[in-house]
């Protein structure tokens, strides 16, 4: 799975050009642990984007999460609706306060949260919904704010795909009482490792800010509003280094070049597999015309188990890494400790087996795609 034994890799982390600069600076700056200059940028520039209230940067869209159950003041015995079909930190974060995950479908089309099965999954001991952007397209938010509204459950959006995605016009990850974003090196915008919390309920940012800073109130007193920090709640260190910031930003300050070129590649598989992919019945991703996404990735939904490890196999043999994900979580070892069991989530476990991602990256060349759509186009779906 080395990148360089394909010559087309599925990813590859790229640099813009200033994050080495910027980091030097930092370091110049005598300030690398978190919550520096290049931090408060970050958070500036999200902020005044997105339109959201704050937004704290956290190192990884797990911690994200892990802060929204502190927040949310998750308990053994409270429930949390999430899709089957996502990452394990989506639920990982909420299982370790002791929740128990309850599983919904996603819809065939987008493969995001299927809304029309969320309210019969309520009960009296829901304490969150968290709805994924898969592939940073916008979940139906109006049908699942209506829901979550009128049994007054705080959302919390799994945004780590969505980042500048929107949703009827408004920014994803401004839409919940919170939101996570991720900032790994396979995401859009990248430190390595990194993620944000945004909080768009004014109520939990004091509260945020304390779980971040270990359970202190460091952050009040750097603002001067106490005259010493002391313990004030449980908390962690999920602040990154003004370095990962530093490098952050500057591929922050280039989404939109970033972007541009994220969307002339999702164009350019859809244009050039559009035909194939009709008459080898193989779905390309749907975008409902009142979201605008985010360019995450490009997928294919192939008919069958065996003609996506078929089309794996022959991209290898091209040079190209193609992979696959997510497998059930209610078919996992821990999502059947919580009574999951085939049939759940029908929808979930036939995409599952039948996706497949292709090759997506900032640098990716218009010759190498060229190679992966002349790979796919030589591959008949039909006779695998
Ligand atoms: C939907 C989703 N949520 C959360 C995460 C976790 O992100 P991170 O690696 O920043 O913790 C991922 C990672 O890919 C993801 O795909």
């Amino acid at each position: 799975m080395q990148n360089n034994t394909y010559n087309v890799p599925f990813n590859r982390p790229t640099i813009v050009g200033k994050e080495l600069y910027y980091i030097s600076q930092t370091i110049h700056h005598g300030h690398s642990a978190g919550d520096g200059e290049f931090t408060k940028r970050c958070r500036k520039l999200l902020e005044d984007t997105l339109g959201v209230a704050k937004v704290l940067l956290t190192t990884s869209c797990t911690d994200a999460l892990e802060m929204s159950a502190v927040l949310l003041d998750i308990k053994p015995g409270d429930e949390v609706i999430v899709p089957s079909f996502t990452f394990v930190s989506t639920i990982n974060a909420f299982v370790m306060r002791g929740a128990k995950p309850i599983f919904v479908d996603v819809r065939p089309d987008t493969l995001n949260m299927d809304e029309s099965k969320l309210e019969r999954m309520i009960t009296p001991q829901t304490r969150a919904i968290v709805p994924v952007h898969y592939a940073g397209v916008g979940c139906e938010m109006d049908e699942i704010g209506t829901i979550a509204g009128k049994y007054n459950i705080p959302i919390v959006e799994d945004n780590a795909h969505g980042l500048f995605g929107k949703y009827k016009g408004r920014y994803l990850g401004a839409l919940g009482s919170l939101a996570t974003q991720s900032f790994h090196e396979t995401k859009n915008f990248t430190c390595g490792e990194g993620g944000a919390l945004i909080l768009n309920d004014q109520r939990l940012i004091e509260r945020a800010e304390i779980i971040r800073e270990k359970g202190t109130n460091r952050s009040r007193f750097f603002r001067g509003q106490v005259d010493k920090y002391t313990w004030v709640d449980i908390g962690s260190s999920y602040l990154p280094s003004d370095i990962l910031a530093a490098f952050l930003y500057a591929q922050l300050e280039a989404r939109e070049e970033i972007q541009k070129k994220r969307r002339q590649i999702w164009e350019m598989y859809h244009e050039r597999l559009e035909a194939w992919a009709e008459e080898g019945g193989v779905q390309l991703p749907k975008v409902p015309a009142h979201c605008e996404q985010a360019y995450h990735m490009f997928y294919l939904l192939l008919p069958s188990l065996t003609s996506r490890q078929a089309l794996i196999e022959h991209l290898k043999s091209c040079g190209i890494l193609s992979v696959f994900h997510y497998l059930p979580l209610h078919l996992s070892d821990m999502g059947r400790q919580f009574g999951g069991r085939e049939g759940d989530c029908p929808v979930t476990e036939d995409v599952s087996d039948r996706l497949l991602r292709l090759p997506y990256y900032n640098d990716l060349t218009e010759e190498d795609q060229e190679t992966v759509v002349k790979a796919i186009l030589d591959f008949d779906p039909a006779k695998a």
